[in-house]
């Protein structure tokens, strides 16, 4: 079978690593997707930096020449941020690619756009990874929810504010004092505005209303309070409620059917909610629908490990869409493994 070309555009937190788990798990990943998938090239915007493990010739800081080669499968995106990743992964789809992006604030920006220019090119775009790292969402909403019909998304969907009202919660720290924490650990970026004002969060609420409602919504329609408000006061007053206090996101299905709507603000939970347990820079998402009732879901939304997890599982899925094995896996992707006896349980 022909080896899959994947490029990579960026080469940071996520990049590296997306990089080096293509490196070593090559053949999982082979076996999975039907074919070898192949490092074609990685566009960076300082190539002097040491970057183990991947074969300096694909570095090339021309990431428009790269994705003009036209024989690219997929191009990974994984920049951030409006331009050039816009141009990139259109000019990508242009020339014959599928693009897998890690990129929120594009996706909430232009999303129908994109998806409009993937389908005029009868391309892939996926994007797992620009909605709470590691945890499955998008493709959860977009197929094995497909026949049902979605009414709440709700949830916790940003690490760093979870971080910082969580270390107010449990020590009584002020806003200040835990946002030093929260920096000093890494956390918070040297300017934690997206993060605290609440824009990260809306825009993940933009994507997942969109997805889940089958309709655009963009991050303008989202209600938007950021959380720098909350004080060590406001966490005494909702302890003596039994309460604590979350900055959620919140897309909704109205009543009547006719709007949806979709907005981040703190809030006080019950701390018998299972959202109140939510700890340090974890995510958790409910998902509420006709048929399946209630769904949570939980786990590491931000870094690099876990964010990189959801671009290769979107790297599989739209390999075997370029080969068109539209049954999946299949038989042949499943290695002899033993099956050890399990002993006493
Ligand atoms: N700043 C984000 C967070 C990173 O804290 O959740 C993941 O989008």
């Amino acid at each position: 079978t022909r080896p899959l070309k994947v490029a990579l555009l960026g080469c940071g937190v996520v990049g590296s690593e997306v990089a080096r788990i293509m490196t070593t798990h090559a053949d999982d990943l082979a076996a999975r997707v039907g074919a070898p998938v192949e490092l074609a090239g990685v566009a960076v915007r300082r190539p002097d930096k040491v970057r183990e493990g991947i074969d300096p010739a694909l570095i090339t800081t021309d990431a428009t020449a790269l994705v003009k080669r036209g024989d690219l499968d997929i191009v990974v995106e994984v920049i951030g941020g409006i331009e050039p990743a816009r141009t990139l992964i259109t000019t990508a789809f242009e020339h014959g690619a599928s693009v897998v992006s890690a990129n929120k604030a594009l996706l909430a920006q232009d999303g129908a756009a994109l998806h409009a220019a993937a389908e005029e090119h009868g391309k892939d775009l996926y994007y797992e990874a620009a909605v709470a790292g590691a945890i499955p969402l998008i493709r959860p909403l977009r197929e094995s929810l497909a026949g049902d019909k979605v009414n709440r998304v709700l949830g916790i969907v940003n690490g760093t504010t979870n971080f910082i009202l969580d270390k107010m919660d449990s020590t009584g720290a002020g806003y200040q004092e835990a946002l030093d924490e929260a920096t000093a650990l890494g956390y918070a970026e040297a300017d934690p505005t997206a993060d605290v004002e609440g824009f990260d969060a809306a825009a993940k609420a933009a994507i997942l209303a969109g997805i889940a409602f089958h309709t655009r919504v963009r991050l303008d329609d989202v209600h938007r309070e950021g959380m720098t408000e909350v004080t060590a006061a406001d966490f005494a007053s909702a302890r003596e409620m039994g309460c604590t206090i979350k900055l959620l996101a919140i897309c909704e299905r109205a009543e009547d059917g006719a709007s949806v709507t979709a907005r981040v603000h703190p809030a006080m939970i019950p701390l018998s909610h299972p959202l109140a347990s939510v700890r340090g820079a974890y995510n958790a998402v409910f998902v509420e629908s006709d048929a399946s009732g209630q769904l949570m879901f939980y786990g590491p939304g931000a870094g690099g490990s876990p964010t990189a997890s959801a671009v290769l599982g979107d790297l599989v899925a739209v390999g075997r869409n370029r080969l068109g094995s539209t049954t999946g896996p299949g038989e042949s992707a499943y290695a002899a493994l033993p099956v050890s006896p399990m002993g006493e349980v």
